[in-house]
C-alpha cells in the first residue's frame, strides 16, 4: 500500500515537474505526410538543444545602432566571436545542460562557436526519457521520411529556464515555398511567341548595364536550399550559356556548405542560383544546402546552425522559405529572429521571400476567416521581398502587383519603429482596406521591397523551362542587386549594407529614384463573402503587397553606395 502511494506521488511529481517549452506549437500532421511507424527504442535520433542566451537587450541595441545610417556606429559590425562573448549562455546554463546530458549518458554532441546550440545524437529511448511527452514516429511525404513527435514534449522544470526550445520533435519541413510550375498554363497556352523573364530582361528592367558587374574579389552572396532541393553545376553552366549574353558573369558556384544530395535538381535551387548570379554578376556565390541529413533535423534550423558556426559567411543571403506563423511556437519564432539579429550585427543582409499566397487565409470558425501571415517573412529583423509582373507580359513595361505576392501584418512581432510612419501613412490614405478583423495593424508589416516574380526561364536537369513563378524568383534578383551595391561600397572602403530596413525606410521618406513604386493591383486572400478573394492593394509609396517597390539600380546605388 505504502509503496503504491510512493509510486503515485512520484508519478504526480514528475507530471508537475514537466514544463512545456512550446505549448503553442502545432503538432498536427500536415497534409501530404503519412505515418509509417513508431521508432524502436534503439534507433538513433538527433536533437538540437537551443540554449538561453544572455544580454539580448544589448544585442538588439547594437543591431539597430549599426544599421542606422545616422548613427556614428553605422557599419561598425562585430565578429561572430565577439557576438559569442556577448550573448553566449551563462556558465550556469551551460553547466546545467551539460550535466543533464551527461546524466543520461549522452556523449555524441557538438556545439557552435557562440555556445548557444548543442546538437546530440542518442537512442530514441534516451530522447523519450529526456523529453517526457515526446514519442518519436516516422512519417513520409512519398519522397523523404522524417522523424517527429505527434505529442508535445516537456523538460524537467530545472532545465526550463536554460532552454528556449528543443529542435527535433516538432515542425514538419515547409513545402510552401516549393515553386509553382504552371504546366497546364504552358500546355494550354498556344502562343507562338513568349517573352518570359530572362537575365537580360531583368537587367534591362532594373537598369543594369553591361558594366554593372562586380569587380572586387571579396564580394560574396549566397542562396540556401532546403528539403530535397539539389543544385546541378551543369544546369548553371547551361543557363549561362543560353541566357548569360551581354554581361560578365560567373558560371560556377564557389562553395557548397552542408550536404548536397544526388537526386534530380530542384526548381528552387536552380532558380535561386541562376538569378542571384545574373543580377549579382561576377560575384562569388555560395550555396547553403540543408536537405535534412538526419531524419529528425529541421532543415531551416540546420541552416541557422551553419550560419552560427562559421566566422566568415557571404554578406548577402537570399532565402526562399516560410511557414504560417500560426503553425509555429512563439519561442521558436523569437529565437530564430534573435539569430537574424546576430547576422545583422555581423553586417549580413538577409532577404526572405514574402510567400506566394497573398495575405493568406485561416478559417477560424463558421463564416469567420482571418489573414495568415508567414514567418520568417514577418520577422522585423530581415528584409522581405514581394513579387510583381510586367503590366504587359510581352514587353518590358512598368510593373504591377503579382497577385500571389505575400504580404500583411504579423500577429507575433510588434511593428518596429523604422516602419511606423510608412505603414500609418498607407493605412490612413488607402480608401479600400480589407475589414480590420482580418489582420493586426499593431504587427510588423511586410514586404519591404519587391521584384519581378512571374514567368521566369530557368534551366533544370539540363532543360530550359519557362513559366517558373513565385517570390522565390524575386528574392535572389533583389539579393544580387544588393550584393552588387556592397561590391561598389567595398571598392570605396565602406562596410557592407548589413540589415537594410532602417536605412531603406529613412531613404524612402525623401524623394529619390532608388525604387520603382508599384501602385497597381491587389493580392489574393480569403475567398469568402467579406473580402471575396482580395487582400491588400498596392498604392503609392509603401504598401503591404509590394513594399516600397522594385529596384532601379542606378538610383539605388546612388542612395546606398555612399555613406555620409
Ligand atoms: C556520433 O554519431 C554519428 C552519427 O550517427 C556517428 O557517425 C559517430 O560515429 C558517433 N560518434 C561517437 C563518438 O559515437
Ligand atoms: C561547429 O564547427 C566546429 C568546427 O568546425 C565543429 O567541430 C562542430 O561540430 C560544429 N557544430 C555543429 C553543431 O555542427
Ligand atoms: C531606368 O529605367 C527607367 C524605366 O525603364 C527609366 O525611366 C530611367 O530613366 C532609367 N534610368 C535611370 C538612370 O534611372
Ligand atoms: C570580375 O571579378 C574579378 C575579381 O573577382 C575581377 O578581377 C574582374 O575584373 C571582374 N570583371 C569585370 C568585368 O569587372
Ligand atoms: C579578402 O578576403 C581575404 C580572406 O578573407 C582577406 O585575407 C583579404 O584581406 C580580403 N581583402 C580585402 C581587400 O578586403
Ligand atoms: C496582434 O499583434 C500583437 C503584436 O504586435 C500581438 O501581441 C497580439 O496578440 C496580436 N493579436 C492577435 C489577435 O493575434
Amino acid at each position: 500500500m505504502a509503496s503504491r502511494c510512493i509510486i503515485l506521488i512520484c508519478l504526480s511529481l514528475s507530471a508537475v515537474n514537466g514544463v512545456f517549452l512550446e505549448l503553442d506549437q502545432d503538432v498536427s500532421i500536415p497534409k501530404g505526410w503519412k505515418h509509417l511507424e513508431r521508432l524502436s527504442v534503439n534507433e538513433d535520433i538527433m536533437l538540437t538543444f537551443v540554449l538561453k542566451q544572455q544580454n539580448l537587450d544589448i544585442l538588439k541595441e547594437i543591431f539597430y545602432d549599426v544599421s542606422d545610417p545616422d548613427s556614428v556606429n553605422y557599419g561598425k559590425y562585430m565578429s561572430l566571436e565577439q557576438i559569442g562573448v556577448l550573448i553566449q549562455p551563462s556558465a550556469e546554463t551551460q553547466k546545467v545542460v551539460q550535466q543533464w546530458l551527461q546524466n543520461h549518458n549522452i556523449a555524441n554532441c557538438s556545439s557552435v562557436i557562440t555556445k548557444d546550440f548543442v546538437q546530440c545524437i542518442m537512442p530514441v529511448r534516451v530522447a523519450e526519457e529526456l523529453l517526457p511527452g515526446a514519442e518519436f514516429h516516422r512519417y513520409t511525404n512519398g519522397h523523404v521520411s522524417i522523424i517527429r513527435s505527434p505529442s508535445l514534449y516537456t523538460v524537467h522544470s530545472d532545465l526550463a529556464k536554460h532552454l528556449d526550445f528543443v529542435s527535433g520533435p516538432h515542425r514538419f519541413p515547409s513545402e510552401k515555398m516549393a515553386l509553382k510550375y504552371y504546366e497546364s498554363k504552358w500546355k494550354a497556352a498556344n502562343w507562338q511567341f513568349h517573352l518570359g523573364v530572362t537575365p537580360s530582361i531583368v537587367r534591362k528592367r532594373y537598369n543594369l548595364t553591361a558594366s554593372d558587374v562586380a569587380s572586387f574579389e571579396n564580394s560574396s552572396q549566397a542562396v540556401s536550399q532546403f528539403l530535397e532541393q539539389y543544385f546541378h553545376p551543369a544546369d548553371l553552366a547551361e543557363f549561362m550559356k543560353l541566357f548569360g549574353g551581354g554581361f560578365e558573369h560567373r558560371s560556377q558556384v564557389d562553395r557548397i556548405v552542408g550536404t548536397q544530395g544526388s537526386g534530380k535538381a530542384g526548381l528552387e535551387a536552380s532558380l535561386d542560383v541562376e538569378y542571384i548570379m545574373s543580377t549579382g554578376a561576377n560575384i562569388s556565390t555560395w550555396i547553403f544546402s540543408t536537405p535534412g541529413r538526419h531524419e529528425s533535423q529541421e532543415p531551416f534550423l540546420e541552416w541557422m546552425l551553419l550560419l552560427n558556426n562559421m566566422s566568415s559567411i557571404p554578406l548577402v543571403q537570399s532565402i526562399s522559405y516560410g511557414d504560417y506563423e500560426d503553425s509555429l511556437s512563439v519561442a521558436y519564432m523569437e529565437r530564430i529572429s534573435t539569430e537574424f539579429m546576430k547576422a545583422g550585427v555581423r553586417g549580413v543582409t538577409i532577404l526572405f521571400s514574402s510567400g506566394d499566397d497573398g495575405a493568406g487565409c485561416k478559417h477560424v470558425s463558421k463564416d469567420v476567416n482571418v489573414f495568415s501571415p508567414q514567418f520568417p517573412a514577418s520577422s522585423p529583423y530581415v528584409t522581405t521581398v514581394g513579387g510583381t509582373s510586367f503590366k504587359n507580359p510581352f514587353k518590358i513595361t512598368y510593373e504591377v502587383t503579382d497577385y500571389i505576392s505575400g504580404g500583411g501584418f504579423s500577429n507575433v512581432f510588434p511593428m518596429p519603429d523604422y516602419q511606423v510612419q510608412a505603414v500609418k501613412s498607407y493605412l490612413s490614405t488607402t480608401k479600400k482596406l480589407p475589414p480590420q478583423t482580418y489582420y493586426n495593424i499593431s504587427g510588423r508589416a511586410y514586404p519591404d521591397v519587391a521584384a519581378l516574380s512571374d514567368n521566369y526561364w530557368i534551366v533544370v536537369n539540363r532543360v530550359p523551362m519557362p513559366w517558373v513563378s513565385g517570390t522565390s524568383a524575386s528574392t535572389p534578383v533583389f539579393a544580387g542587386i544588393l550584393a552588387l551595391i556592397n561590391d561598389r561600397r567595398f571598392t570605396k572602403g565602406l562596410p557592407s549594407l548589413g540589415f537594410l530596413n532602417p536605412r531603406l525606410y529613412k531613404l524612402q521618406q525623401q524623394k529619390n529614384d532608388a525604387l520603382f513604386d508599384v501602385t497597381e493591383g491587389c493580392h489574393l486572400a480569403c475567398i469568402d463573402d467579406q473580402v471575396q478573394g482580395q487582400g491588400f492593394c498596392a498604392a503609392p509609396a509603401w504598401d503591404p503587397v509590394t513594399g516600397w517597390g522594385t529596384p532601379n539600380y542606378p538610383g539605388l546605388l546612388e542612395a546606398l553606395g555612399n555613406d555620409k
